[in-house]
């Protein structure tokens, strides 16, 4: 169901890959919500040509931009502002990548060249894309903007690797810059940390699975599937939050304020017995 939260609102969406992206489905929720749109995403990602269907679907163009290039960050607020005839009210930043995970090194044999760039990609674009709209002047006042992050920023999950760093830096930018915008301009920042969800992102982390099922057992709710993330994230971009600010907001069932469930325990237990057996 729809309720207009949306309406008269114009967004960017960086980072729809397929439909299984956080992205792709937060940019139908929020053309379903009433938003106008701006697809952007990586020039090779562009290529694969899979994003132009969602274009189709939610009415928007796309406009590429690696986000580590701040001349593509810069023609693409100008694109998008041409585009809405002004300025805009909300972005989601659902970029990550990671040339460590990508290359099989551990966390304790980083290539500090891959280090950068995933550091970079992952996080510091999230700066990149606020400082350009923050130069540009091209935030509405109380616009929203919404990263993405995962509880690995908090916790110590081994096989999500550097990315670990990455969204601890995503979280802390978010909340600097969430001061200065907020001050400026009323804008808003915060960081949703999701739920393991199977995207292609997701699914580069090694043993992807254990780690999604091990998560739904650990969730009095159950993991946050990507549509309730897109849901979420339609209300942080509506008027309805406005000050909220600087924050990192959970979105996952539960789960980080879970010390163990009575599924976990039924489950060691249970390869306990058949271990004694
Ligand atoms: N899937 C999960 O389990 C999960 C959980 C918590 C947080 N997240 C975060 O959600 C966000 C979206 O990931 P996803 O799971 O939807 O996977 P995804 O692979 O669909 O999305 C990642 C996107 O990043 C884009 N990207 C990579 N390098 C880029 C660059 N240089 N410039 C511009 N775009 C670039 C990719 O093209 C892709 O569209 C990421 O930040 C991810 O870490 C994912």
């Amino acid at each position: 169901m729809a309720y207009q939260l949306l309406k008269g609102k114009k967004g960017i969406i960086f980072g729809a890959l397929d439909d299984k992206s956080l992205a792709w489905r937060t940019a139908l929720r929020c053309y379903e919500e009433g938003a106008a749109l701006v697809l952007t995403n990586a020039p090779v990602a562009l290529r694969l040509g899979e994003i132009n269907k969602l274009a189709l679907n939610v009415k928007a163009p796309v406009i590429a931009a690696d986000v580590t290039n701040m001349e593509d960050l810069k023609k693409l607020f100008e694109g998008a502002m041409n585009h809405f005839g002004g300025k805009i009210d909300f972005i989601l930043h659902s970029v990550g990548m990671s040339l460590n995970i990508r290359k099989n090194k551990p966390y304790t044999g980083l290539d500090y060249g891959f280090n950068q760039k995933t550091l970079d990609i992952s996080a510091v674009s999230l700066h990149r894309v606020l400082q350009t709209a923050y130069e540009m002047d091209a935030i509405n006042e109380w616009g929203s903007v919404v990263a993405l992050s995962y509880i690995a920023a908090q916790r110590v999950f081994p096989d999500y690797n550097e990315m670990s760093d990455a969204k601890a830096l995503l979280e802390s930018i978010a909340r600097n810059f969430g001061y200065y915008f907020g001050v400026k301009n009323k804008v808003r920042i915060n960081t949703i940390s999701q739920s393991p969800t199977k995207t292609t992102a997701g699914s580069g982390v090694k043993s992807f699975d254990g780690f999604q099922a091990y998560a739904e057992k650990m969730s009095p709710l159950g993991n946050a599937s990507a549509d309730d993330c897109a849901g979420y994230c339609a209300t942080l971009f509506s008027d309805l939050t406005r000050m909220v600010t600087m924050q990192n907001l959970f979105h996952d069932g539960g789960f980080s304020f879970t010390g163990v469930t009575e599924a976990i325990i039924l489950e060691i237990e249970k390869n306990h017995e058949e271990i004694i057996k």
